[in-house]
């Protein structure tokens, strides 16, 4: 099975996409965390896309799906995208590339959140600097503050978290990303979730959506 998560930043795709990774056996795709750990390492390609996300712009499209087609390749797992595509023209790229290996996108799951919601859960966010782990510190806090309850590591705020460029990315989304919902919805595979529950009602909803025959 293979499956897009969309939605505004901020609206769970990561918090989700983590729990049903593990529960369906699928492979967690996330552009902006490939992204981000290439910054982090210093790569070239951390080097050519930090401008991009350190502005709450998006990468352009050519470099993202060259990145994705040689991570992906070898994988054998289904597929599950968070955070990718982001436009018409990545959501292309990704239909020919299913196309050219013979296989397709099961379901493309929307969560559905309030801009304003998102932007509460934006400036709130704390990131596991060791295994990843999604915080809040209004929803969901570590036990003991800026300690990651699964890994001991310090938790960070991202970079991309700062009220201006907050405010960026959600334009980014309305003008780039927003026009995926119709391209999908066109496609008979498309699904809405209420993303503004509790994580575990999120994930409760979208299991069962993906269990309809
Ligand atoms: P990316 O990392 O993809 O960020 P994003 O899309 O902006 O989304 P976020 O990760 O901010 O939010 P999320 O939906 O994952 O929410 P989360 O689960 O963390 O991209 C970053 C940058 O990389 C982009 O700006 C761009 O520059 C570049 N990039 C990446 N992919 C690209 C692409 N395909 N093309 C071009 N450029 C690309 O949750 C958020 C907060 O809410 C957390 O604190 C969490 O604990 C809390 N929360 C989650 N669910 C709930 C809930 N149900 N109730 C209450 N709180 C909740
Ligand atoms: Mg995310």
């Amino acid at each position: 099975m293979n499956i897009i998560l969309l939605g505004y930043p901020g609206s769970g795709k990561g918090t989700q996409a983590k729990v049903l990774s593990q529960k369906l056996n699928m492979f967690h795709v996330s552009t902006g965390d490939i992204f981000r750990e290439e910054l982090a390492k210093k790569t070239q390609l951390g080097q050519e896309v930090a401008g991009y996300l350190n502005a709450g712009r998006l990468v352009p499209d050519k470099l993202v799906l060259e990145v994705l087609k040689s991570r992906l390749g070898a994988e054998t797992r289904g597929l599950l995208f968070d955070g990718f595509p982001r436009t018409v023209e990545q959501a292309e790229g990704l239909d020919s590339w299913f196309m050219s290996r013979g296989q397709a996108i099961d379901a493309v799951v929307f969560l559905n959140v309030t801009e304003e919601e998102v932007a509460r859960r934006l400036g709130a966010r704390r990131t596991c600097t060791g295994c990843g782990r999604i915080y809040n510190t209004i929803s969901a806090p570590p036990a003991k503050e800026n300690v990651c309850d699964a890994c001991g590591k310090p938790l960070m705020v991202r970079d991309d978290d700062k009220p201006a460029v907050i405010e960026r990315r959600l334009q980014v989304y309305r003008d780039q990303t927003e026009p995926l919902l119709a391209y999908y919805r066109a496609s008979g595979s498309f699904y809405e979730a209420d993303g503004s529950q509790s994580p575990e009602a999120v994930a409760e909803k979208v299991s069962a959506l993906l269990r309809k025959p």
